[in-house]
Formats: C-alpha cells, sequence, structure tokens
C-alpha cells in the first residue's frame, strides 16, 4: 500500500501505521496522542521504560520537540539530517513521559525518506516510531517482513520499498557539548567525529539509566545463532548440524554448511549493513539448527554489524 494520504488519515484519527525511513520500517503513531502512543507499545509489546524516538521534517521543528539545545546538535543536524543520526537532548514540556519514559531527554530524528518526509509535511504533529518489530525481533527492511511481523494488529503499512541503510540510526547525547555514543548505527562513527571530534562511547552492554532500553539481547533470530572468530572451528562444532552461514565476502568449502551467503562480494561495509537484517530474516525461516556469522572488522559500519550479531547471539554463542 503505498498512498499517502491514507497513512495520513490513520494518523489523524490517532491510529497507527507503518512507515519506510532510511534506516528501517517505523510503527508511526501521533507524537502528541496518548492513545497511539499506547497502541506501539502495545502492538510492539514493548516495555513503557523504553523511550521512542520523535521524527520531524524540518530543523526548524527541533526547537519544538527539545529545549537546551547545545551548538553542537545544530551543527550535526546541519551534516546529517535528513539521515539516520538520533539525538538526545532535553525535552520540551509538550513530550509526554509516555513517549520519553519518564525521562526529561527526548530522542529526535529527522528521516531520510521521501515518502516519509512528504507524510511529515502533510500532518501537524510529529511521529514517534520505534522499529516496526515484535519486542526483541529483528528490525524490518521491508514491508512485508512488518506485513509478516505486525500485519494483523496494524491497520495501514505504507510501502516505501527496501530501506536504502538497512540497519537503525546511531544515537548520540551530549555532555557539556561534547558527544556522547549510545547506539551504534547506520551513520559511522568515523562520520560523526569529522564533524564533532572524539566520541565518547558509553558501555551499553548493560541497561544504563541514560540509553535505556540498550538490551544485551536484542535483534535476535529465533533461530540458534553464533558469533564467531573462527568459522572453520564453528562448522566444525555444528559438523552433523544444518547450519547456515553469514560472512563479509568470503565463501567457505565446507559440505557441512546447508545454506552460505556473504553480506558483499565487493567488500563494501555499506552494502553489507544494508543485507544484514533482511538476510537475518531469511535464514530464520529456513529451518537452519544454527546461523553462524563471522565477526566483522572492527570499523566504519563493521562495528554497528558486529554490534548487532553480538545482540543477535547474546543468549546463544559467542565463539
Ligand atoms: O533508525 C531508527 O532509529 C528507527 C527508525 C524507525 O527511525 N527507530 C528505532 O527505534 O530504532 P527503537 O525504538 O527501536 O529504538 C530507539 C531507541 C530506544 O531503544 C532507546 O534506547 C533510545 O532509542 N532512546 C529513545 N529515547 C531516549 C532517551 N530519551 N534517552 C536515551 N535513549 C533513548
Ligand atoms: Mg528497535
Amino acid at each position: 500500500m503505498n498512498n499517502i494520504e491514507q497513512a495520513a488519515e490513520f494518523l489523524k484519527q490517532e491510529d497507527v501505521v507503518a512507515i519506510p525511513t532510511e534506516t528501517v520500517y517505523g510503527l508511526a503513531g501521533s507524537a502528541y496522542s496518548e492513545k497511539a502512543i499506547k497502541k506501539i507499545f502495545e502492538v510492539k509489546n514493548r516495555p513503557f521504560y523504553n523511550p521512542l524516538i520523535v521524527h520531524i521534517k524540518s530543523i526548524d521543528d527541533l526547537a519544538k520537540i527539545a529545549t537546551n539545545i547545545p551548538p553542537l546538535a545544530y551543527k550535526l543536524a546541519d551534516a546529517f539530517w535528513p539521515g539516520p543520526l538520533t539525538m538526545v537532548l532535553d525535552k520540551q514540556d509538550c513530550i509526554s513521559d509516555l513517549v520519553t519514559g519518564g525521562k526529561s531527554t527526548v530522542a529526535v530524528r529527522l528521516p531520510g525518506h521521501p515518502v516519509t518526509l512528504e507524510l511529515l509535511n502533510q500532518l501537524d504533529f510529529p511521529l514517534v516510531a520505534p522499529s516496526a518489530n515484535p519486542f526483541n525481533y529483528l528490525s524490518p527492511t521491508s514491508a512485508h517482513h512488518v506485513e509478516e511481523q505486525l500485519g494483523d494488529k496494524i491497520p495501514y503499512i505504507l510501502d516505501g520499498g527496501n530501506c536504502e541503510k538497512g540497519v537503525e540510526s546511531t544515537i548520540i547525547g551530549f555532555k557539556n557539548n561534547t558527544p556522547i555514543l549510545f547506539r551504534l548505527g547506520a551513520l559511522s562513527m568515523e562520520d560523526i567525529e569529522e564533524v564533532a571530534g572524539e566520541l565518547t562511547v558509553l558501555n551499553t552492554s548493560e541497561n544504563t539509566p541514560d540509553a535505556p532500553g540498550m538490551l544485551l539481547k536484542h535483534y535476535s533470530p529465533t533461530t540458534k545463532f553464533c558469533l564467531s572468530d573462527n568459522i572453520e572451528q564453528s562448522i566444525e562444532q555444528y559438523r552433523n548440524k544444518r547450519i547456515g552461514l553469514i560472512t563479509f565476502n568470503s565463501t567457505v568449502n565446507s559440505n557441512s554448511v546447508f545454506y552460505q551467503i556473504a553480506l558483499s562480494n565487493k567488500n563494501d561495509l555499506e552494502e553489507a549493513a544494508s543485507n544484514l537484517f533482511s538476510t537475518l530474516h531469511n535464514l530464520d525461516k529456513m529451518n537452519l539448527d544454527v546461523i553462524i556469522a563471522e565477526r566483522f572488522p572492527d570499523n566504519g559500519l563493521g562495528k554497528t554489524i558486529n554490534d548487532r550479531l553480538q545482540r543477535a547471539a547474546s543468549d546463544s554463542t559467542i565463539l
């Protein structure tokens, strides 16, 4: 379905709609509607302490949502918006505790997808939108993924094609005008550091008060999942099982592997990131005994890919 007016109509009625963004699909509702916000949490089965991102249509709207905005935030907005950067700032009174999980800060971004920007332009309120997946499962990168996961629970899915970035936005906060990384994402640390100087990395492997909802286990397929530093050894360990293998660019010669896929034959981390969730969705449907993924290079979007693989693996095995 690709009728923007129809999607806008549901949102004006305080209902929820799945929307495309350049990162992943979001489950959107009016940021000013308690009814819509509650429905988002209910549909996702998401705990209320995990706050939502507010999506705005222009940089001019930032000051309506946030206050005490540091100059560096405007510099980053000018550099990367519309785009996959979310900034955590002090909230304005119009943003309810339901959106922020009771915190005094709010996460804001200006998404880089033409369909959703057009939708926002037809509305006189911003949209809160978490990723449109059930809590803890893989994020959706196509309208089809949303249909499979939440299709029976929501009235409308606005189809904007496959998500270009394929992983969620990078989230940063500020302390004394210096940037702090809350979540790795589709914008690399290196790109942010070029504009903002060195990023302090918040340890989000455990739940922290500054970044609630950064769960150790997250983005997980249903199939047992392993992140491996030595794929030959991992394949050997699961020799008699039905193995699915995810590599960066190499092919492994082994009869034990039932299905294998390289995320980027041309060795491109951005391409690999954009294929990550769609590949996991596909492998998760193949009745495999185990999915083994190799660890990616620790630079650029390789860091983001490793972060998602680590969280997918957290109650399985990291070999
Ligand atoms: O790319 C994205 O960011 C996608 C698209 C739809 O925009 N959205 C997304 O939302 O990934 P979600 O809800 O799955 O993840 C948002 C995360 C929350 O888990 C929470 O950790 C963080 O943003 N967050 C939200 N508000 C926050 C706040 N006030 N302080 C710290 N972290 C916050
Ligand atoms: Mg999410």
